[in-house]
């Protein structure tokens, strides 16, 4: 089952208006130099860069994401961004669930599969996040923390051409430590296995499987040649064209 690697970066809550139009454009000319890149390309930026980015990456197939979304479509949720602003904005991906939304603002899994679902509804795709922290890797519970997480943060009607997952295991997100490709092979083909029984098998088969954690130039070979990898979703590293070029590349894009 070929599924097209989706290289994603989540800038987080990084850059300012020169900044981060300069590193959309560097990123925008990098893939239009690729000619027909073998990967699709994402980046979130956050809410304040979105138009601005957009708008730094006319004509470069690289899509524009947002890091959360609310469940409404309008309405009095003072702070809020609905799904429907940011199509507005012309992003085509939303990022949900990310396991600092979950930390910082106490997202469940049925808050996310809520805004999974107005996501998608109004035309979105989903990038639904998942992952053990330490102590649940310690306590042998990481299959399992994660099986209940896509069962919980999942909507039952996803599909895969609405919904992408993002395997991050919490204790390797900007620390540079990272599990063994066996680890994350492992992880991968037991999160596919659980969205072929919620999901059924020919979605589960065609469904992204984005590893996320300290991917860097050096380490994306090993984790995107795995079977049940299809593709990064990266932090750090994403906030430097050079980086995030080279770590598609070296993926084989
Ligand atoms: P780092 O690549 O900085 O570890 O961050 C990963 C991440 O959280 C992407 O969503």
């Amino acid at each position: 089952m070929a599924r097209k690697k989706l290289i994603a970066g989540n800038w987080k809550m990084n850059g300012l208006t020169a900044d981060g139009t300069a590193l959309a454009k560097g990123i925008a000319a990098e893939v239009k130099a690729l000619g027909k890149p073998q990967c699709e390309f994402l980046v979130c930026p956050p809410f304040t860069l979105l138009a601005a980015v957009k708008k730094a990456l006319r004509g470069a197939r690289v899509a524009l994401g947002a890091q959360d979304c609310h469940f409404d479509a309008k309405g009095a949720h003072t702070g809020d961004v609905s799904p429907l602003m940011l199509t507005d904005l012309g992003c085509a991906y939303v990022i949900l669930g990310h396991s600092e939304r979950r930390a910082d603002h106490g997202e469940s899994n049925e808050l996310v599969c809520k805004k999974a679902e107005a996501a998608h509804q109004a035309g979105l795709k989903t990038v639904i996040c998942i992952g053990e922290t330490l102590e649940q890797r310690d306590a042998g519970q990481t299959i399992d923390v994660c099986s209940k997480q896509i069962l919980g943060s999942v909507p039952e009607t996803a599909t895969a051409a609405d919904t992408v997952i993002a395997y991050e295991p919490v204790w390797a997100i900007g620390t540079g430590k990272t599990p063994t490709a066996q680890d994350v092979e492992d992880v991968h083909a037991a999160v596919r296995k659980v969205l072929a029984k919620k999901l059924g098998r020919a979605n589960a088969n065609k469904m992204r499987i984005l590893y996320g954690g300290s991917v860097k130039p050096s380490n994306a070979k090993e984790f995107l040649s795995l079977p049940d990898v299809d593709g990064a979703l990266i932090g750090g590293a994403s906030l430097k064209v050079e980086d995030f070029m080279a770590i598609a590349k070296n993926s084989g894009c």
